[in-house]
């Protein structure tokens, strides 16, 4: 929804650079300018100023400079409108949406009153956790247990939901809460016997968005009773999209953007762990495969991922799913596979973080190379196998938008597979034609009537946003 043109200005106004900025950075004054350490690069004399005349910031380091909105987008990686909403806030100004209508008015009303209970929930099982016998106990002394320090458990607000039936949905009916609201986010059940929590006696995990605010929960059960999933998580809703989410991305997201790459595992222990040991560029996909949209909510701040997988055959499994789709959004995927009997929540236990870092440093495999060498040793020597497994790579790098980077791994697979590049070239370029006719709608194995000087203007567009554009020039249909 916009926001009006008047709004927009009476907030750029409003806002004071000095005091958005001075938010997260610290500054000093000297002269009719502030100045701090660059929160964009890495520096021990401040070269980042702020000056309150003009109401804009820069580096004189690194050249970042702009408005309020501007370091917003930077710094906690708004989107533009995001940081006017932010700046509003910040405020009291009221955004009057343009054109809402009474359904998208009821519905911001819903989502509203969604985030409230989740809000509401989160600090009960915080507070269960940490101020109550049954959740010291249970919850917290189950977190110790398995290794984990008090400022990691307060940092991702973990927390414990009691074990007895109903005592966080009667806890929230006395504060007001409706039953069908409570069912509607699914911290409740509806049952036979009335409304029970989804989650009693099960340690907590919320999930927050982008902008750190609770969508939902997981919740993992403390027994062994294999009758009951061993987590239990929230069904989607107005403010829960699980393709779009990725749990640990709001704590994650600024070390993922200075250190230019995000490392992916699967579960929430794995993201905790990765924390405890000081690696905070880490979020997970939570069990289920990876999403496009996911995929490029990590784009939004890095271009390099690091695929950090169980040893197991399900974990190299995983690893492979994910990296075509990965590759077809242009970014460049390694991929770390820890040994056999571990997964990151356990090998960060046992070792340092220095063996740890330097373990991700060695292992790091280009996923070609990942791919190329898992494929083959499948295969061994058998013709009729290596064959697929040549087709199966050359479909990968077929996915990658960048035709340099083809070519350089073209090179690099020639090399592993003990094959001409020219041969593995004139495969690749099959199966690029053939995409290409279907980008056109054209159907395959039919000579198109007209040449590539005719194209429609929409089949046009379709090759100005494609990978396949480089060859339309050279390939003789
Ligand atoms: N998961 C889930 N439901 C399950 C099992 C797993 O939602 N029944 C998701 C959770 O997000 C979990 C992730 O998949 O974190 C990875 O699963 P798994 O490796 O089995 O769990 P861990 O997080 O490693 O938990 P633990 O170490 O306690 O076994
Ligand atoms: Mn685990």
């Amino acid at each position: 929804m916009a926001i009006p043109r008047e709004i927009v200005e009476q907030i750029l106004q409003a806002a004071h650079i000095e005091e958005v900025v001075g938010e997260f950075v610290t500054l000093k004054k000297r002269g009719s300018n502030l100045w701090g350490n660059c929160p964009f690069h890495n520096e021990k004399t401040p070269s980042f100023s702020v000056n309150p005349a003009r109401n804009i910031f820069k580096c004189f380091g690194c050249g970042k400079a702009g408005d309020s909105a501007k370091f917003l987008m930077e710094h906690e990686h708004y989107t533009y409108p995001e940081a006017l909403r932010y700046l509003a806030k910040k405020y009291n100004i009221k955004i009057e949406e343009k054109q809402q209508t009474a359904e998208e008015i009821m519905q911001q009303s819903i989502r509203e009153k969604m985030f409230n209970i989740n809000e509401f929930a989160d600090k009960y099982f915080v507070d269960t956790l940490w101020n109550t016998e049954e959740g010291k106990t249970i919850g917290l002394e189950y977190f110790r247990e398995r290794g984990y320090f008090d400022p990691i458990i307060q940092k991702f607000h973990l927390g414990y939901n009691p074990a007895k039936w109903d005592a966080f949905t009667e806890h929230a009916k006395k504060n007001g809460y409706s039953e069908e609201l409570l069912e509607q986010i699914g911290l409740s059940i509806k049952g036979n016997n009335g409304l029970y929590d989804r989650y009693h006696g099960r340690v907590m995990f919320p999930i927050h968005s982008l902008t750190g605010r609770v969508i939902g929960f997981g919740g993992r059960i403390l027994t062994n009773d294999k009758k009951s999933p061993k987590y239990q998580n929230s069904p989607e809703s107005e403010i829960y999209d699980k393709k779009q989410t990725l749990y640990g991305i709001y704590f994650a997201k600024n070390a993922i953007a200075r250190q230019d790459e995000c490392i992916l595992v699967e579960g929430y222990f794995d993201v905790l762990r990765m924390h405890q040991i000081g690696i905070e560029n880490v979020v997970a996909s939570s069990g289920t495969s990876l999403t496009m949209e996911q995929i490029r909510l990590v784009k939004r701040y890095t271009k390099n991922i690091t695929m950090l997988y169980d040893g197991d055959a399900a974990g190299i499994h995983a690893a492979l799913r994910g990296t075509d789709m990965i590759l077809s959004e242009g970014m460049n995927v390694r991929v770390v596979v820890l040994p056999p009997e571990h997964d990151p929540d356990t090998f960060g236990k046992e070792f340092s973080t220095e063996y740890v870092s330097n373990y991700l440093k060695e292992n790091a495999k280009d996923f070609i190379r990942f791919k190329t060498e898992l494929l083959l040793k499948d295969a061994e020597n058998d013709p009729i196998k290596r064959g697929q497994v040549i087709r199966d790579i050359v479909e990968t790098i077929s996915v990658i938008p960048d035709s340099i980077f083809r070519i350089t791994y073209v090179k690099e697979c020639s090399r592993l597979l003990d094959m001409p590049e020219q041969t593995l070239t004139n495969e690749l370029n099959k199966i690029l034609r053939s995409k290409l006719k279907k980008t056109l709608g054209i159907e395959d194995n039919v000579v198109p009537e007209t040449d590539t000087t005719t194209v429609t203007p929409k089949q046009e567009e379709l090759l100005k946003t494609s990978c396949l554009r480089v060859i339309i020039r050279s390939v003789n249909w």
